[in-house]
């Protein structure tokens, strides 16, 4: 088994504070943290001097499309996708063909992603009206998907009473997408005809989602419920949590809610087009607001890629979503550069606060004992997203053209390069997550 010993970085501490020092890693553990480590029998020796050591990401909200969707990405370009990204582990959402509602199809996955994935590996199992248990037995999962709204077939599981049931039984973490499907199909009436994605927005507007939200926060008061709250993009919804988010709800946030809001159609179009969608810029500022103060909990991307082609067909045949592993860490850590936040809060919504909502044990924070899931960014050079650039199989980021720093140099799983320099090392495969009850 490989030992790794990375020299002179500066490495993030569990308190908060930076070590500049040395890192050793054996057997895909950190071993030792000290200002020098004097070690000669080690595999790999990386000189890190003016690098910043981050706990791998853990990205718990993501679409690779694999199996069934493989012509927008499947799980390798994915992970391949990770890996530039600094993201060391992910959690995979059901939306795949065949839908992963069942321990078969969840047995699928599992087995491609431990043949094609370069990164550590969750799935959720998806609920339907029908598979109440599944959604008690299939193992392992890191909750159970509800989309309320914006999504279509099995899948959909939109009315209270089809929905109670699954917070009734059982004692699993639920995450929903939060979003009102009476009042969406009523909007889509209401605006049908108008071919501006811009109105993707107001269709399905901020009080679709808040409607959505307070239905899943009455239903998890009720039963108790362990909920999530995933990808939180109204201000409304914020200043509500901030009032009544109980001790055993979290909620999350994507880059993309933080960072583009309406006024990114003009320039991007339909590649603007997510669900929940864009707000206003005023949503903006109050997202932030409530992720500093700890009302958001957690980052996620909401990965979704869907290809050019597809997106050029024009609002509203083009399908919604857009792809972030391979941006969002230096998305964020470039906010804190920029001091709109710490790099400590970075490093907590990116790597131990999904860590400890989804019960990963020795992961998110550089500690001994931990798995060696890392990732050395360079905190000095700015470099733009292009287009050429990335991994991702769908080919194109909202945020191409961005100035950001803090690009991953290497990132390191389970104490393997996977990432250095512009190179990946698609020899190395990830493991399976084990999440705590
Ligand atoms: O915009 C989105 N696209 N939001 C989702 O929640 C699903 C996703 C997709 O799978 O394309």
């Amino acid at each position: 088994m490989t030992s790794l010993l990375i020299r002179h970085s500066r490495i993030f501490l569990p308190d908060g504070e930076f070590l500049i020092g040395d890192i050793l890693i054996k057997e895909g553990k950190i071993v030792q943290i000290a200002p020098e480590i004097t070690e000669s029998d080690v595999t790999t020796i990386i000189d890190a001097t003016g690098l910043t050591l981050l706990p791998g990401v853990i990205d718990p909200q993501v679409h690779f499309r694999e199996p069934g969707l493989e012509h927008k990405e499947d799980l390798f370009t994915a992970s391949c996708a990770c890996a530039k990204g600094g993201v060391t582990s992910f959690l995979e959402m059901p939306n795949t063909r065949p839908l992963t509602t069942t321990q078969t199809t969840l047995d699928q996955k599992l087995h491609l992603a431990s043949q094609k994935c370069l990164v550590n590996y969750g799935f959720f199992i998806g609920a339907t009206a029908e598979n109440l248990p599944d959604l008690l037995t299939a193992n392992p999962v890191c909750g159970i998907k509800i989309f309320m709204g914006s999504s279509h077939g099995a899948l959909l599981v939109s009315q209270e009473s089809e929905i109670e049931p699954i917070f009734a039984k059982g004692d699993r973490l639920i995450a929903v997408h939060a979003e009102d499907q009476a009042r969406i199909l009523q909007r889509r009436q209401e605006f049908a005809g108008i071919t501006d994605p811009a109105i993707h927005s107001q269709i399905q507007d901020e009080t679709a989602a808040l409607n959505a939200t307070k239905l899943a926060l009455k239903l998890s008061e009720k039963y108790q419920r362990r909920l999530h709250i995933l990808h939180l993009s109204t201000g409304i919804e914020a200043e509500f949590l901030r009032e009544h988010k109980p001790s055993w709800v979290t909620t999350e946030v994507t880059p993309q809610h933080l960072l583009l809001n309406t006024e990114t159609y003009k320039k991007i179009g339909t590649l603007a087009q997510m669900n929940p969608p864009l707000r206003s810029p005023e949503n903006n500022q109050v997202l932030w607001q409530a992720l500093l103060d700890g009302v958001i909990d957690f980052i996620a991307t909401d990965h979704a890629p869907h290809t050019l082609e597809e997106k050029a067909k024009g609002y509203p045949q083009s399908p919604s979503g857009m792809p972030g592993v391979e941006t969002s860490l230096p998305v964020m850590l470039t906010q804190a550069m920029a001091r709109k936040c710490s790099i400590a809060q970075v490093s907590h919504w990116m790597s131990y606060g999904p860590a400890q909502a989804y019960k990963i044990a020795n992961k998110g924070l550089i500690k001994p004992g931990y798995d060696a899931d890392l990732v050395l960014v360079d905190l000095d050079n700015y470099h733009p997203v292009l287009r050429e650039e990335l991994q991702t199989k769908c080919g194109w980021s909202p945020f191409e053209g961005w100035q950001l720093t803090g690009w991953p140099v290497i990132t390191i799983v389970g104490g393997n390069i996977v990432y250095e320099k512009g190179k990946l090392n698609t020899e190395v495969r990830g493991k399976a997550l084990q999440f705590g009850s």
